[in-house]
C-alpha cells in the first residue's frame, strides 16, 4: 500500500471526511497525491517519494519558490531572537512602513493569519467606517471560508449573510442596480483584480467597472475593498488597479506576502484610518515576529529583483507551448488569466473528462498542474522547468488523444 494510501486511511478515523476545505480527498482526481514531505524551489515530493515540477506553489503561497534561502535565513534570524510574545516586536512597525512604502494607496496597515481574516477585518472597517450594513460582492467570488463568504451554505444561516448584496462582476448596471436599492446603506464594495474562480475561464476587469466601483463608492461614501489575496504582488510590485488609475479605500493581502510564512495584512487609505482604528480585531498568532522577518525579507526581494519578468517571461514559453500542442494534436483548450497565474481548461468539457485524463497524464510525467484551479508560477523556476513541462504535455496529449478509454467522467464540480 503507498503512503499516500495509508495516511487517507489513517486520516479517515481522525479527520472529518479525511480532511476539509480543498484538501478534501475528492476535490482532485485519483492520480493526485494528498500528503507531501518535501519542497525546494519549483519541486514537490510526495510522500512516495514521486516528484513534480509544481504550478500551484502551495495555492499560490510563494513567489520566489519553496525555501527561498533569505527570507529563510530572516525567519530564523528573528525566531532565534523571539516570535509569539506579551507584545509585538520591532519588526510589526518596520513591515507596516515598507507596506506603506510600496503600496499607493496604504497610508497604515495591520497583520493577521489568513485571507479570509483580512477580508473580514476589511468588511467590518467599512461597515465602521460611516456606520452602514451592505456589502456588495460579485457572485461567485471567493473571499474566504467564514459564515459570510463561503461558498458551501452547510452550516450557514441566512442571517450570516444578509448583508451582502450580489452584483455580476464586470457588470456596470448590476452593480448600480446594488448601489441603488441599497441607498444609503452600502459600506463597502469587494472586488478582486481580474476575475480568478475555478472551474471557469478567468478574465481581465475592465476599467469602466473599476472606475465605476470606484466612482460609485465616492458619491455614496462607500468604502472600495480590492482583495489582492490571490493577486497580490503576481501583476505588480504594488496595488493592481493601479494599471486602471484606480486607487482602494483599503486592501486585503495574504499568500506570498511571507512566501509561505503565516501571515495577511489589511492596509489602508487615510480616509479609513478612523475606522480601522475603533474596531476590535485580533488574534493570539497576529503579531508573531518570526512571519513579519520573512514578509520583510519577501518584500526586500520584491523590489529589489526581477521575478516578475521572470515569470512573465516563462509563463508565455509555457503558454505558446502547451497553444501549438494543442492545435497540433487537435484539442480546444482556454489558456485564460495573466500568464503567471495561468488557467487552463479543455473547451466543452463540463464533466472534465478531458481535463482529468489531461492533468493525470501530466502529473504521471512528474508535473502538477490543477485541472481546473488557476495556477502560479514563482520565481525559481527556470527555462528547464518548462522544457521538462512541455514533454510531459505533449506525451499526455497524445496519451489522452489515443486512449479514449482514460476519459472518465469525475463527480461534477460546483
Ligand atoms: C481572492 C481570495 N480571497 C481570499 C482568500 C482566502 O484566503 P485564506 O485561504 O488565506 O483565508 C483566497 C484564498 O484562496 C483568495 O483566493
Amino acid at each position: 500500500m503507498s503512503k499516500d494510501r495509508e495516511l487517507r486511511d489513517r486520516a479517515q478515523i481522525v479527520i472529518p471526511g479525511g480532511m476539509y476545505g480543498h484538501q478534501k480527498a475528492d476535490w482532485l482526481p485519483p492520480a493526485y497525491p494528498q500528503y507531501f514531505e518535501r519542497s525546494e524551489g519549483t519541486r514537490l515530493w510526495d510522500v512516495d517519494g514521486n516528484c513534480y515540477i509544481d504550478y500551484m506553489c502551495g495555492y499560490g503561497i510563494n513567489l520566489f519558490g519553496y525555501g527561498e534561502r533569505s527570507i529563510d535565513e530572516a525567519a530564523r534570524k528573528q525566531a532565534a531572537l523571539c516570535d509569539g510574545m506579551t507584545g509585538p516586536a520591532p519588526v510589526i512597525v518596520e513591515l507596516a512602513e515598507k507596506l506603506v512604502s510600496m503600496i499607493s494607496h496604504a497610508d497604515w496597515a495591520m497583520f493577521c493569519k489568513n485571507g479570509t481574516d483580512a477580508n473580514s477585518i476589511a468588511m467590518v472597517c467599512a461597515r465602521a467606517y460611516a456606520n452602514k450594513k451592505k456589502i456588495l460582492i460579485a457572485t461567485g467570488t471567493y473571499h474566504g471560508s467564514a459564515p459570510w463568504c463561503t461558498p458551501i451554505e452547510e452550516g450557514i444561516t441566512p442571517e450570516d449573510r444578509a448583508n451582502n448584496v450580489y452584483f455580476e462582476y464586470n457588470n456596470l448596471e448590476s452593480l448600480r442596480a446594488a448601489f441603488k436599492q441599497h441607498e444609503g446603506d452600502v459600506a463597502g464594495v469587494f472586488a478582486t483584480p481580474f476575475r480568478h474562480e475555478i472551474l471557469a475561464d478567468q478574465f481581465d476587469a475592465t476599467a469602466e467597472y473599476a472606475r465605476e466601483a470606484r466612482r460609485l463608492c465616492d458619491e455614496h461614501d462607500a468604502l472600495l475593498i480590492i482583495d489582492e489575496v490571490r493577486t497580490g504582488f503576481r501583476l505588480a510590485r504594488g496595488s493592481s488597479w493601479d494599471a486602471f488609475d484606480v486607487k482602494p479605500d483599503l486592501s486585503s493581502w495574504g499568500k506570498v506576502l511571507a512566501n509561505g510564512y503565516p501571515i495577511s495584512a489589511v492596509v489602508g487609505s487615510e480616509k479609513a484610518r478612523t475606522a480601522a482604528s475603533k474596531i476590535f480585531v485580533t488574534g493570539s498568532f497576529w503579531f508573531s515576529a518570526v512571519p513579519m522577518a520573512a514578509a520583510l525579507q519577501t518584500l526586500k526581494l520584491i523590489e529589489t529583483t526581477d521575478y516578475l519578468e521572470v515569470s512573465l517571461t516563462l509563463g508565455h514559453a509555457l503558454r505558446s507551448g502547451i497553444q501549438e500542442q494543442a492545435e497540433r494534436y487537435g484539442f480546444d483548450l482556454h489558456q485564460t488569466g495573466p500568464v503567471q497565474m495561468p488557467q487552463i481548461l479543455f473547451a466543452n468539457d463540463k464533466e472534465m473528462k478531458l481535463g482529468f485524463a489531461w492533468t493525470q497524464a501530466v502529473l504521471r510525467r512528474g508535473v502538477y498542474l490543477h485541472p481546473f484551479h488557476n495556477m502560479f508560477f514563482n520565481a525559481a523556476m527556470t527555462r528547464a522547468d518548462i522544457a521538462e513541462t512541455l514533454e510531459a504535455t505533449e506525451a499526455s496529449f497524445k496519451e489522452v488523444l489515443n486512449d479514449p478509454s482514460r476519459l472518465q467522467p469525475f463527480a461534477e464540480k460546483t
